[in-house]
């Protein structure tokens, strides 16, 4: 279906669950070389980045623990700057390579807040892998090291990624759809 409603909006198919896939199994093989002789504890980010991390891991042909995380900047469609975490990091990352994956790099603050916690409890090495990233609303100057795919600053939908806790399901990525 080429559009769809969730809540009060309406979006429209923007990357296919096709398209996704090929990126998805080019980054693998990307972790693959970088982390063989190394691999890193990973760190999945509530909610969002299950879905891409689920299809991720299971391309992955290292050995890695699994750790996830849960902290929130969003309400409906914009980024807020209250930053509040609500399941906490239970794993000891002192002197380890980490890997963070997410869905969505926006605004940078998820990220950030990301790395000056893994910085704090002494992470060797904090690198981070996203399905897809807004660069014009990027504003930090920390690297974004693996990227699946960079779009506009759009509000978007789909693999993993909702709005007001629906469209994570949905294999396509749409955006939003304003006449
Ligand atoms: P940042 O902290 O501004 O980089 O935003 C990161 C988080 O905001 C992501 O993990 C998402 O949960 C959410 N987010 C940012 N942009 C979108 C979007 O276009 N659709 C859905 N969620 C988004």
């Amino acid at each position: 279906m080429a559009i769809i409603q969730l809540h009060d909006k309406k979006f429209i198919k923007y990357i296919s669950s096709k398209e996704i896939d090929r990126i998805i199994t080019k980054i693998a093989k990307q972790l693959n070389e970088d982390y063989m002789d190394e691999p890193p504890l990973i760190l999945v980010t509530l909610n969002g980045a299950i879905v891409f991390a689920a299809d991720l891991l299971k391309q992955l042909q290292f050995s890695s623990v699994l750790s996830c995380i849960k902290l929130s900047s969003y309400q409906g469609t914009t980024s807020t700057e209250n930053m509040k975490t609500l399941i906490g990091l239970n794993e000891d990352v002192q002197g380890k390579r980490v890997l963070i994956i997410e869905d969505i790099v926006d605004t940078g603050k998820t990220y950030q807040t990301l790395a000056e916690l893994l910085n704090q409890k002494g992470a060797k090495e904090i690198r981070i892998v996203t399905l897809t990233m807004k660069p014009d609303a990027y504003k930090l100057n920390l690297p974004v090291h693996y990227v699946g795919i960079n779009i506009p600053d759009l509000f978007v939908v789909g693999r993993g990624l909702d709005y007001n806790g629906l469209g994570r399901n949905l294999p396509d990525i749409y955006q939003l759809y304003e006449i």
